[in-house]
């Protein structure tokens, strides 16, 4: 669910039918992809939980720097893959796409630190990330890549 800036979003329920328990909620704020959405919280929920079940984020893999919550469905710019993204097709990284949300947004947070990594500092950034493909190779390749060409490298 997509929303205008500053505009209350997400039902208390979201897609989930009603609790039969009452658990303890709060009103949060929390801005989504420069989107800021008031929800009614259950004090049990994960940050995932939220934008998964009940802001229809479900290609979820969080990257929250405390100011704005970037998810994998953020990553695209109008209709337009991330050079990331492009890298990824690119160079065959996904495979059965299980991991690519995780490995996209963990290789997004390297590339803002560092621009033009190069393959063990993918390796070390990258190194809590699962992959059950075993396609390590080809994402680690496809973010050097992304990093070249952000930097202007051939
Ligand atoms: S592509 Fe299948 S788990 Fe990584």
């Amino acid at each position: 669910m997509r929303d205008t800036p500053d505009a209350s979003s997400a039902s208390p329920q979201g897609n989930r039918p009603p609790s039969e328990h009452h658990s303890p909620r709060t009103a949060i704020s929390l801005p989504v992809h420069g989107v800021r959405h008031h929800v009614d919280v259950e004090d049990r929920w994960t940050l995932g939980e939220l934008l998964r079940d009940h802001l229809d984020l479900t290609g979820t893999a969080v990257w929250a720097d405390g100011a704005d919550v970037q998810t994998v469905e953020g990553l695209a710019r109008d209709g337009h893959l991330s050079p990331l993204q492009q890298a990824f097709i690119e160079h065959n990284a996904p495979q059965c796409g299980f991991c690519t949300p995780g490995q996209l947004m963990m290789a997004t947070a390297l590339l803002n630190t560092i621009p033009r990594p190069d393959a063990a500092q993918v390796q070390q950034a990258l190194v809590g990330n699962l992959c059950r493909c075993a396609n390590y190779n080809a994402i680690v390749e496809a973010v050097v890549a992304a990093g070249a060409q952000q930097g202007g490298a051939a």
